[in-house]
């Protein structure tokens, strides 16, 4: 074994990609509850890649199969309900890992310099996997899937000049069609899968480029010992290879709960009307993304003034945009002398408590159908999610920080 190691390295260096970003890969000690989620992201990636290479092989593709070869997946195939449970679920849960994953990042100025450029490129993967979860929600062909991308498509619409015929070009047809789910299958089996994993290696080799940081928000490569190991340092493998099972088994565990209990979860996770076949002449009472998109939605929905000509329609789609968009300059916002949510003031505090309250409350209203009273307060949420955001400069700077220890604490 050893003597094709040595053969295999001479021609590609496999150690020193082990020693780089395993087995010397110095992480700092007091990683917590809330760094297991990088991992886990990295888990349910595989979990969707490989589920969905499996339903592949049963699904079809077209206007007139698609519902039906879903019920055949549920049904007929061998665990084929266990294969399209595991993915849908794992939906559901790649997003729940991946919004505690930025939480973390909110919490600890893990964006801060010098990991601008692992911020960025999370964000893009936010980004791909919206887009990737939004084309996978078309292909069972259901009522939801069906006027769900009705209404999203349709937004573009709302763009001035370019709009009609952009949407007319995402579609490629006339009304969402067998020709629209085609194409969507094509980039949500194919294009996007690659991208996300791409987005997901230069991901983590920015961060090893770099080092991870931490709940304290020290640089542990300031502090290093005689041999040049940082003093807060361990090994990636075998200390956090093993730390990080534990977050599998108790991910798992829940995982397993909801798949073979909860698979629907009362409708936030398979929507109700997505049990009835797409009919392009019976739009359902109410339309609601699901759940991971609900925030935005009710930003969205929140717009109910037309401005310059520009009708509100037009005005929600910029809010939403600009919802995501300034999550990407967020490096640049932040004016903090120090990283972790633990050393700053009571103005950041709060405002990251307020910043997740309106973040979930927003959620909520998106789900449920608009009345004049939550679109007010959707309106008020909207308001503060961007207070986070464009008063940052001002409150990081202004507050008084605490000292920040030496060395990592706990
Ligand atoms: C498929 C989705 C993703 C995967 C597989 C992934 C994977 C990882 C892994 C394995 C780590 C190192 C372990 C850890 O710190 O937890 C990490 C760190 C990080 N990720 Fe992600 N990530 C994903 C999405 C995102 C998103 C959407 C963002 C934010 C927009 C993000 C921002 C960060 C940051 C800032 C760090 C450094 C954290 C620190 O050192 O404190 N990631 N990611």
């Amino acid at each position: 074994m050893q003597k094709l190691l040595n053969w295999v390295d001479e021609r590609l260096p496999v150690i020193d990609a082990w020693n780089k970003h395993v087995g010397k890969y110095y992480a700092p000690k007091n990683f917590n509850f809330w760094y297991f989620f990088g991992s886990l992201a990295m888990l349910v990636l595989v979990n969707q890649l490989v589920t969905g290479i499996w339903l592949t092989m049963s699904y079809n593709p077209s206007g007139e199969g698609a519902f039906a070869s879903v019920e055949y997946i549920m049904r007929d195939v061998e665990w084929g309900w266990l294969l399209r449970y595991l993915h849908s679920t794992g939906a559901s849960a790649f997003f729940v890992v991946v919004y505690l994953h930025m939480f973390r990042g909110l919490m600890y100025g893990s964006y801060q310099k010098p990991r601008e450029l692992i911020w960025i490129f999370g964000m893009l993967i936010y980004l791909v996997l919206m887009a990737e979860a939004f084309m996978g929600y078309l292909l069972p062909w259901g009522q939801m899937s069906y006027w769900g991308a009705q209404v999203i498509v349709n937004l573009f619409g709302a763009i001035p000049v370019i709009g009609e015929d952009l949407s007319l070009w995402i579609r490629g047809d006339y009304l969402i069609s067998g020709i629209t789910l085609n194409r969507f299958f094509a980039l949500h089996v194919v294009a996007l899968p690659i991208v996300l994993l791409a987005l997901v290696v230069l991901h983590i080799l920015a961060l090893h480029e770099v080092g991870s940081n931490n709940p304290d928000g020290i640089d542990i490569k300031k502090n290093k010992d005689e041999n040049g190991i940082p003093k807060d340092g361990i090994p990636f493998h075998p200390y956090y290879s093993v730390h990080d099972l534990l977050g599998v088994a108790v991910f798992f565990f829940i995982f397993f709960i909801v798949v073979f209990f909860f698979p629907e979860m009362g409708g936030l996770f398979l929507e109700k009307p997505n049990f009835e076949p797409a009919n392009n002449l019976k739009t359902p009472a109410h339309i609601a993304p699901v759940w991971y998109f609900t925030p935005f939605y009710a930003m969205l929905r929140a717009v109910t003034v037309d401005l310059f000509g520009l009708d509100a329609k037009f005005w929600g789609v910029v809010v939403m945009g600009a919802a995501i968009a300034i999550l990407f300059v967020l490096p640049w916002l932040d004016r903090s002398p120090v990283r972790s949510i633990r050393y700053k003031g009571w103005l950041s505090k709060i405002a990251l408590a307020i910043f997740v309250i309106s973040f979930v409350v927003l959620g909520y209203l998106g789900i449920v159908p608009a009345t004049e009273g939550r679109t007010a307060v959707a309106q008020v949420l909207t308001a503060l999610y961007f207070a986070y955001f464009i008063l940052m400069p001002f409150y990081t700077r202004m507050e008084k920080t605490k000292p920040v220890p030496e060395r990592v604490t706990g």
